[in-house]
């Protein structure tokens, strides 16, 4: 069966070795249906032809911003209004950079910066190039914008190096554009989520917090944005920049957060608490500086509202997902607090010792009434994709869609 028929895709090739790869793409995609429209980078060039291009796809090969042969010379916008996706493969370190900053200075990435539609990149590149502070901070700086990554592999390189950085696959990319198409696991849905930490105030110039970087539940926002959900985030504060198509509710103190959860849990279908909420604040925030003249400075601490556990006990709660961050026991413990919540689902992830708070990995084990799933460690937007289908799964059996 084909799967992509009548799906226009446009397949933006930047100029890397990976370029020979995606001349297969072109034919795979056909394979399946679908339409292929072909722009390639003046480096692209340098790799591969575009008379091969032109061959395979059937249709000619745009390269310059300005093409008069266009209608109005408005090339971009043309061909962005004609694509259903975007695929950019190989995507280079490059280019990556240039997407991130929203650069518009040749074909693709003015197309890219145009277009109303989803955009898949395959970065392709040296792994030193992929694992480099400045590649990471545009990947995740795109992933915030909803870029769709496919990709890289592992393995050994046109360099002779091995590690990360390898275009997928012809099969795999095509495998990754089906997903795009298919019926989305949470469509329609509410979602909330929280994350990051809360910053509990001891006097106007410091606060008790935490290490929680936001990551995860950013992750999570976006995975179930991507899984057609309309996602509410409330985020304590964090470096990261808001995800795109989400509704951002930013707050400081676990009681803002409380707040912000409340007001919006009723119309929610799903609530994923990734937050770290401070289980304590100060009991008095002094008005002024507190003065360093005392050797010992005791602070009393007043327990904070347990966010999760009031949402679980709504008259009508969503489905309602925490997290249990354990240093000992993972399992027995985020047991405890699924039941001693009446939480309907727990992720529980092992941290300290440079685990969970903080790192671009995670792993977890989730855990239901009844069942349990181990999600090895892997980055955390993997992750947060694994996580949103065992949560759509387990939605609509609590909930089975309603037949007519
Ligand atoms: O942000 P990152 O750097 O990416 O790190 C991710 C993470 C480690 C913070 C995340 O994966 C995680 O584990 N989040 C929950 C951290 C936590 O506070 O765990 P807990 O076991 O103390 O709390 C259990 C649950 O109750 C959590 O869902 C928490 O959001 C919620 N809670 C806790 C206290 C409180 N006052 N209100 C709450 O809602």
């Amino acid at each position: 069966m084909q799967t992509l028929t009548n799906k226009r895709i446009l397949l933006g090739i930047t100029g890397g070795i990976a370029a020979y790869k995606s001349a297969d793409l072109i034919r795979r995609l056909r394979d399946q249906g679908a339409e292929v429209q072909v722009i390639m980078t003046k480096a692209a060039c340098e790799f591969i032809t575009p008379l091969t291009m032109q061959a395979l796809s059937g249709k000619p090969v745009h390269i310059e911003l300005l093409d008069p042969v266009t209608e109005a010379g408005m090339g971009h916008i043309e061909l962005a209004r004609w694509s259903d996706v975007i695929v950019v493969a190989p995507a280079t370190a490059n280019f990556i950079a240039r997407l991130s900053h929203g650069m518009a200075d040749d074909l693709l990435s003015a197309i890219c910066l145009v277009a109303a539609v989803p955009i898949l990149i395959a970065p392709a590149m040296n792994q030193q190039m992929w694992l480099n502070a400045a590649t990471q901070a545009n990947i995740q700086n795109l992933a915030a914008r909803g870029i769709i990554l496919a990709g890289p592999a592992s393995g050994m390189q046109a360099c002779g190096e091995t590690g990360p950085g390898r275009m997928l696959e012809p099969l795999e990319l095509v495998a990754a554009v089906n997903g795009l198409f298919e019926t989305r696991a949470l469509d329609g849905k509410h979602v909330l989520v929280t994350a990051g930490p809360t910053q509990e105030a001891i006097d106007p110039v410091r606060f008790i917090s935490n290490r929680s970087s936001g990551r995860m539940g950013y992750a999570i926002a976006r995975a179930a944005q991507e899984a057609g959900a309309e996602v509410t985030l409330v985020s304590g504060p964090t470096a990261i920049p808001a995800p795109e198509r989400v509704k951002y509710v930013p707050v400081k103190t676990a009681e803002q957060m409380r707040e912000a959860v409340l007001a919006q849990a009723a119309k929610q279908d799903i609530f994923i608490a990734a937050a770290a909420v401070a289980d304590y604040r100060c009991a008095e925030i002094a008005g002024e500086k507190i003065k360093k003249t005392a050797a010992d400075l005791v602070l009393t601490l007043r327990k904070n509202p347990d966010i999760l556990a009031e949402v679980a006990q709504l008259p009508r709660p969503p489905y309602t997902v925490g997290f249990a961050a354990e240093t000992t026991a993972v399992k027995e413990n985020a047991l405890i607090k699924l039941r001693s919540k009446g939480l309907d689902m727990i992720a529980a992830n092992r941290v300290g010792d440079g685990l969970g708070f903080e790192s671009d990995e995670n792993s977890l084990e989730v855990l239901w009434d009844g069942g349990t799933i181990s999600l090895e460690l892997t980055s955390k937007d993997k992750l947060a994709r694994q996580l949103i289908d065992i949560v759509a799964r387990k939605y609509n059996e609590k909930h089975p869609p309603q037949s007519y």
